[in-house]
């Protein structure tokens, strides 16, 4: 894993927006694998401006989301299909888009081919990753199969408490969600992992220098070949080897090898 350390959460998410401008410019016909929530509002921020100053494209590239909330259509405020729209779909040239349907009559059966649009495309060639405070990954909750495909997960209290900020109130965020399984994002060809504030600093920890365990998801990309790990200083706070990661990319900066 490359562990790169930002001062603060601005700087990182300039970082993971120019990793990914920077695939972008070298391989324009990128799959990209999309996230939502909080941490992604920055990077998106990032690439619009980005992109409204003729600094990157999107037009060769195709986009899969996570994630989806069941039971939600794709025109509801509080879908995913809604964040993406508002905060980077609008606003710059990425045309084919795929997100899961989350209102689809039959969820599983939605679920098997949105995995199939997946392989179909070729798998994922970058995929953008936030990280729950329990250690999720998409909406892979703790105990999900490591080797799991696209399917319906039963979200934990805590992701639902977590995101009852974007509902009027909690009863009304969705039990399930249709969520690329761990197999699936472990298929794609690079992974980056934004992660930042104190919130974050048990998973964080649990990530990096856990063991690989079910018990917390993210762990899993330790047998990924080639994940960059983003976060800030409030993040950093818990991990052991923070003086190796400093040694080898001080700043958050490139390796020096
Ligand atoms: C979103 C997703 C989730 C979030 C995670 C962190 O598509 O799959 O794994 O990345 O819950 O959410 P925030 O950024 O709101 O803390």
């Amino acid at each position: 894993m490359k562990i790169l350390i930002h001062p603060d959460a601005e700087r990182a998410a300039d970082c993971v927006a120019e990793l990914i401008a920077a695939r972008l410019r070298t391989e324009p016909a990128t799959n990209l694998g999309l996230a939502t929530g909080g941490t992604m509002e920055a990077v998106y921020a990032r690439l619009i401006a980005a992109y409204r100053g003729g600094q990157v494209s999107f037009a060769g590239a195709t986009s899969f989301n996570l994630d989806e909330y069941v039971g939600l259509p794709p025109d509801h405020p509080c879908s995913y299909w809604r964040y993406m729209r508002e905060h980077l779909f609008d606003h710059v040239d990425l045309t084919d888009t795929h997100l899961p349907h989350g209102d689809a009559a039959d969820a599983e059966v939605e679920a098997a081919r949105y995995e199939a649009a997946i392989v179909a495309a070729g798998d994922i060639g970058l995929q953008l990753l936030g990280l729950g405070a329990n250690g999720h990954i998409g909406f892979n909750e703790p105990t999900s199969s490591l080797s799991s495909l696209t399917r319906i997960k039963t979200l934990t209290r805590s992701t639902r408490e977590a995101n009852a900020r974007y509902f009027e109130r909690f009863e009304d965020v969705p039990r399930h969600a249709i969520t690329m399984g761990i197999g699936t994002i472990m298929r794609a060809d690079e992974v980056v992992l934004l992660a930042y504030g104190a919130g974050k600093v048990d998973a964080v920890a649990a990530m990096i220098e856990g063991p690989v365990s079910a018990a917390c998801p993210a762990s899993v990309l330790q047998m990924h070949r080639k994940v960059t790990v983003v976060i800030d200083e409030a993040a950093a706070k818990g991990l052991k080897l923070r003086a190796y990661y400093d040694e080898v990319h001080p700043d958050g900066g490139e390796a020096l090898l």
